[in-house]
């Protein structure tokens, strides 16, 4: 089963909760959050306090992707936001095991994100540990970017990795100019939960635009 993420990097933050609660009718498995900070990316969005103020609006899971530096700061702050799950990048974990473990001792999903410059085996001695390898089909900064169908061997790979490990109910997300084009060569390729942004909230039919994503990959 396909789960839709819309992120809502991509919707408007003046209205959040009816944007949110809008999607959630439409059709949407879980609330994809983008959190950045200037540093690890090139621009600033969100922080605990809008996660907090979302919480109310839906029941879903609320999906917080974190591209900061020194994400083990911030965890406890976004599991008391309402953190259902949260993703930390590879590239900004010197201990990228000890952060996993933490969030996981918070009673709350963990993932692991990768780029597109950073090899599967990034993550490899963690894929014990994770419920979620989020690959990164763009570089991460910004909506409404073209997909990197250089992706999709790496996304193969880690599919292949986890059925090895016995793990095959890991989530593998992608993240990046996922459309009803790109999402049939993802999930083929062995991912599962698909993060939406422009083509869900930039479409004036959000149910209509969840719909038309998940028929194009059967689901
Ligand atoms: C990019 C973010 C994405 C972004 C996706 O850095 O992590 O979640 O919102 O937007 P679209 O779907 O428009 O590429
Ligand atoms: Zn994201």
């Amino acid at each position: 089963m396909i789960k839709i993420a819309p992120s809502i990097l991509a919707s408007d933050f003046a209205k959040l909760g009816s944007e949110v609660a809008d999607v959630e009718r439409g059709g949407a498995d879980w609330i994809h959050v983008d959190v950045m900070d200037g540093h690890f990316v090139p621009n600033i969005t969100l922080g605990p306090p809008i996660v907090d103020s979302l919480r109310p609006h839906t029941s879903l899971l609320l999906d917080v992707h974190l591209m900061i530096e020194n994400p083990e700061l911030y965890i406890q702050e976004f599991v008391k936001a309402g953190a259902g799950m949260i993703t930390v990048h590879v590239e900004a974990c010197v201990h990228l095991h000890r952060v996993i473990h933490l969030i996981k001792e918070h009673g709350i999903l963990a993932g692991v994100a990768l780029n597109p410059g950073t090899p599967a085996s990034a993550v490899k001695e963690v894929l014990p540990d994770v419920d979620m390898v989020l690959v990164m089909t763009v570089n991460p900064g910004f909506g409404g970017q073209a997909f990197i169908p250089n992706t999709v061997g790496k996304i193969r790979e880690l599919r292949t990795q986890l059925q090895a490990l016995g793990r095959p109910h890991v989530h593998i997300e992608v993240d990046g100019g996922i459309t009803k084009e790109t999402a049939p060569l993802v999930v083929e390729a062995g991912a599962d939960v698909l993060v939406a942004g422009s083509a869900v909230f930039g479409q004036p039919d959000r149910a209509a635009a969840i719909a038309d994503i998940r028929s194009s990959v059967g689901s």
